[in-house]
Order: C-alpha cells, then structure tokens, then sequence
C-alpha cells in the first residue's frame, strides 16, 4: 500500500554535500518525493521531533546537533515507504549499519547519524505536522 514517511538529512548530510547522493538513492529505490524544504530547525521544533527521547542521557546532544545548522525536510511517498526507507537507512549506529545502507556507506558519528526518518504510521502524523501544513502533507 501507497504511504508517506517524512525524512530529515540532518546538518552534517548538508554540510558534507551529501544532499544529492541520498536523495538520489531515495529516488532509484522508486520512491517519490512529494515535499522537501531546506531549513534551519528551531530549539522548539527539535524539542518536539525527538519529544520521545526526552530524559536520555543523549537528548540534549540530540536535541542541539539537528538545530546546528542547515537540515532538508521532505516526505517520500510510495510502497510501504516507511519500512523501505528506514531499511535503505539502515541500523541507527552507523557502525552496525549494513554497508549498502546509507547510514552504513556514508556515516560513522551515532547522535550525528547523517539521516533521520519515522519509524511507524503514528510516528510520521505526529513529526510530519512539526514542519509541514496539513494541505502539504496531502498534496
Ligand atoms: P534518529 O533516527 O534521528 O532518531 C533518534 C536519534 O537518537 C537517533 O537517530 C540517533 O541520532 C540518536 N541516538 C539514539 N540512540 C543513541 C545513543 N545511545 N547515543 C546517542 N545518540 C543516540
């Protein structure tokens, strides 16, 4: 079945030029994209996308690395999008990662793990709202 999944290339993705490999690799899996933005996150707006974290002992670490600098925050639409792409990504420690993923190929740093995506159906309708209107999240 169809779905969306929202995914955040994170500041070090930006910096590094890593922009046009991911999304290329988004893109030939035969994914869609259907919204992106290039943006830099307020405090408030990564306070809420990793509300579930709070308390952690990496929270504040999370929190201040994803509103350093420049992020690209899209939504991909397509067969099982949310499975698909957290496979392409792969593991969250980049060291366990597969390599062929993109967290596995491209990345090293845990809190700095190049790429952020929703986990679950409930997950994207409550980060998709943080960053996009409700006729954007349609369109
Ligand atoms: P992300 O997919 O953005 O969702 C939550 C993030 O928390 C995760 O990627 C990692 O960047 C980070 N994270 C998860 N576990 C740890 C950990 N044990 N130490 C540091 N950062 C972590």
């Amino acid at each position: 079945m169809s779905e969306r999944t929202l995914v955040i290339l994170k500041p070090s993705a930006v910096e590094r030029g890593l922009i046009g490999e991911i999304v290329g690799r988004l893109e030939r899996k035969g994914l869609r994209l259907v919204q992106a933005r290039l943006m830099r996150m307020s405090r408030d707006e990564a306070e809420r996308l990793y509300s579930v974290h709070r308390g952690k002992p990496f929270y504040e670490d999370l929190v201040r690395t994803i509103s350093s600098g420049k992020v690209v925050v899209m939504i991909w639409e397509g067969r099982s999008a949310i499975e698909v792409v957290r496979r392409l990504i792969g593991s969250t420690d980049p060291v366990k990662a597969e390599p062929g993923t993109i967290r596995g190929d491209l990345g090293l740093d845990l809190t700095d793990n190049l790429i952020h995506a929703s986990d679950s159906v409930e997950s994207f309708e409550r980060e998709g709202v943080i960053f996009f209107t409700s006729e954007e999240l349609k369109s």
